[in-house]
Order: C-alpha cells, then structure tokens, then sequence
C-alpha cells in the first residue's frame, strides 16, 4: 500500500518535470525561429494544449496578462483568463518577449494519468503474488501437517520412528529431533516396565515363601482367636500373590513388541474350553451356569499364553460380579475376517460414567467384589491392542435384565 503510494508520487513528479522539459524544447524552437506564436501548438501533442503567446501580438487587457509579462525569463506559475498555468517567459535576440504555457490542470491530468498506468501493474500484480506465496507456503508445510495427524493419530505408547524420506530436506534436522525423542522416550518407558516386571518377579519368591509358611500354619492346632488371624493373613498374602502375577502379566505384554504374522495360530475354542473347564469348580460352588452358548473353530496367530489370559481376565471379572444363582454365557465363532469371543453375566454390569475408564490400569469402579486390583481390564486391552483387535464393553439393559457384555474382536487367522 504504502509502496504503491510512493510509486505513485514518483511517477507523477517525472511526469510533470517531462512537462516542463517539453515546455523548454518548444521555447528552445521558438527562439529559434522555427514556431510563431497566438496559438496552440497542436503538433505537439493535442492533449497537452501548449500556448505560445507573443507579448507583441498578443492582448494585454486583464491584470493577469499584465502581471505575467511582469514576470522574469524562466519557469514560472501565473494565472490566465482566470486558469492557473505553468508558463516558460523567454525573450528573443530582438528583444521581443514570448511565453510558452500550459493549464495547470491540464499538466495535472496528464501527470495523474501517467502515474496511474504506472502503478496499475503493480496494484494488479500484488493479489497475484499474494495468491501464489499463499500456495507456496501451503504446499510446503503439506508434509508437516502430515506428520502432525501422523503423531496426533498413534497410541500413547507408539514410539514408531517418523520417516524422513519423501520429506523436504528443510524439515530433515527437525525429523531427526522428533525421532531421538522419540527414541529417549522408547528407553525411558522399557525401562520402566522392566523395573515394575523385575521388582514383581523379586517379589514372588518372598511371597511364595510367606504363602507356605501360611499354609503350614494353618495345618497346625490353634486356638481359634490364632485361626481367624491366620485366616486373614492368608487372605492378604493371596491378595497380595494376585496384584504381583496381575503385575507380571501387564508387564510381559507391555515388553513384547507386536509383530501377529510371526506368531504361531492358535484355537481360540480350545483355549476357551480349557478356561471355562478350569473355572467350573468355583462357579459351581458359588451355584453359578457358566457354560458356552456356542463354540465355533476359530483360529488367530498369537502368543500361545495370550488368549488365555485374556479369557481368563473377562471370566474371572464375570464370576466375580455374578452372585450366587447367577448365570455367565460364552460365545466363540468366526465372522468373516473375524474370530469372536463374546462373555455375558448377570452381574450388576458397570455404572455408564465409569464405563469408559475400566480399560486404565488399578481403575477399580464402585463394585469393588474379592481381590481386586484393578489390572485385569488393562491386561486385556494391550492383548487385543497387540493382537490388532478390538474389545467393547456395553451394559444390557434388554427384557430388564442386568449384567455385563464384553465383545472381543480378532483378527482370524486360517489354521
Ligand atoms: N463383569 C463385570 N461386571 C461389573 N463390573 C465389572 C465387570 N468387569 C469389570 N468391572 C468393573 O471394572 C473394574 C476394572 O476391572 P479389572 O478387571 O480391570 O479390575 P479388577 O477386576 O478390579 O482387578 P483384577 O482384574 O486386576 O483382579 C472392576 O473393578 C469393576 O468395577
Ligand atoms: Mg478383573
């Protein structure tokens, strides 16, 4: 704005200094006897309505004719026939004065209109370039904000390096800064996770220990104030085995990189039974019907350990929450692409503002049933996180029953 401005001072003091100089060039013929005066010099430019006035021929009645051959030889602003004019007074060899003039106006107009078409370019040429430095900027920050939704988009826990090729070299030194983080961060966080797997594995020895102490203790013949103790030292011992193999088993999932292709197949319906036949016993004596509804072959690669504990986690949460006389069902089939492995009790199910937090790690909700800590859900999402699957959990509110229903979704594999 302000260079278009100027620009346009410039230009239009140029064009009326131009002016000027035209004026001289017409007295220099004038003197030169080449031009006679009384008229206007149309040859020059029929625009610039140039005068030339001889002082002899021409009328002297007003003021202003009087005042302006007043004037000196030379460049001069006068008036006439009530106009402002530029005049350039010059007296010839014989001593007979002239005046070569120009309406101010007319100079103005000239000059406005010459500045005008020099800047116009310009004026044009500015939302041009504005255009094109925007689509410059756009196209070159593109890859950036591919890397932003890239790391916006990833788990907590993905410490993926960002690729550098296909970027533009500028943003390699930045890349580069992002991955050692990146790698600072991977460190940190393994180490972590081998001090809370190390400190638990340290703790299984002592508590193993502790545990047989218990149990011999308990053969002995106490008196029965010494009983109940024991009995709940035998509890808190139990509680305590439970949080550190809840521990370990976090822990193992965290420290194994997911790679599914290398892994080996396995029968998810095999390793259902092989659960829901472990827990019968203890559903049975609490009068619970825990049994399949249907079990369907159903393959997917995975750690021969995983899909155990992932079922082991739901049914155990399921008999935990189902009172006595409740029922728990298990479905195991295949769905196109998918093996699916679905739980359903007749619990309390879970309260709809906690529903969304019982996959965070020692989160337990407002039924907090048995030995508890909190891990189960946890271990269950990083199984099927690693496996590529998904798990939800919804209330079920059908036909006004209750209870929990957990849907665990696979990838399948062929057998
Ligand atoms: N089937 C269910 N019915 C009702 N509430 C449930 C059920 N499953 C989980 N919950 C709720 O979600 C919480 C978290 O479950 P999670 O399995 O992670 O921990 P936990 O069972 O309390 O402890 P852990 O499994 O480590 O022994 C539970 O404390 C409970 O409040
Ligand atoms: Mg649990």
């Amino acid at each position: 704005m302000i260079g278009g401005l100027l620009g346009y001072h410039w230009a239009f003091s140029e064009a009326i200094e131009m002016q000027d100089s035209v004026l001289i060039q017409i007295a220099g013929l004038v003197q030169g006897g080449s031009l006679t005066g009384g008229r206007a010099l149309h040859g020059v430019d029929l625009d610039a309505e140039v005068w030339l006035i001889d002082q002899a021929t021409a009328p002297q009645a007003s003021e202003d004719d009087a005042r302006l051959w007043s004037l000196k030889d030379g460049l001069a602003l006068a008036v006439r026939n009530g106009q402002p004019i530029r005049v350039l007074l010059r007296t010839r060899a014989d001593g007979a004065r002239f005046a070569v003039a120009q309406r101010t106006s007319v100079r103005d107009e000239i000059a406005s209109d010459m500045a005008f078409r020099t800047v116009l370019p310009i004026a044009a040429l500015i939302p041009c370039l504005l255009l094109v430095t925007a689509i410059v900027i756009a196209r070159s920050l593109r890859p950036m904000v591919h890397l932003a939704g890239d790391l916006d988009g990833r788990r907590a826990d993905d410490m993926t390096l960002l690729p550098t090729a296909q970027m533009p070299s500028e943003l390699h030194p930045f890349i580069a800064s992002i991955n050692g983080l990146l790698q600072r961060m991977r460190l940190l966080m393994d180490q972590q996770r081998r001090f809370v797997a190390e400190a638990a594995h340290e703790l299984r020895t002592p508590i193993t220990a502790l545990s047989l102490q218990a149990e011999n203790l308990a053969a002995v013949d106490l008196p029965s104030s010494a009983r109940d103790r024991v009995g709940s030292l035998r509890q808190g011992i139990g509680r305590t085995r439970h949080l550190l193999e809840q521990l370990l088993a976090l822990a193992r999932q965290d420290a194994g990189q997911a790679d599914a292709v290398a892994m080996p197949v396995v029968r998810l319906d095999d390793v259902a039974k092989e659960v829901v036949a472990g827990l019968l016993p203890e559903a049975a004596s609490r009068g619970i019907d825990l049994g399949f509804v249907l079990v369907e072959p159903a393959v997917v690669r995975s750690e021969a350990v995983m899909p155990a504990a992932l079922l082991r986690n739901l049914l155990d949460n399921a008999l935990r929450f189902t009172s006595q006389g409740g029922r728990i069902d298990a479905w195991v089939y295949r769905d196109g692409d998918a093996a699916i492995l679905q739980i359903e009790d007749s619990g309390p199910g879970v309260a709809p503002e906690e529903i969304g937090r019982i996959f965070e790690p020692f989160f337990r909700g407002q039924h907090q049933e048995g030995d508890g800590v909190g891990l189960g859900l946890s271990i269950v999402k990083r199984i099927v996180d690693r496996l590529g699957g998904s798990v939800e959990v919804a209330n079920m509110t059908e036909g006004g029953r209750t209870g929990l229903r957990v849907l665990v979704k696979l990838p399948a594999a062929t057998a």
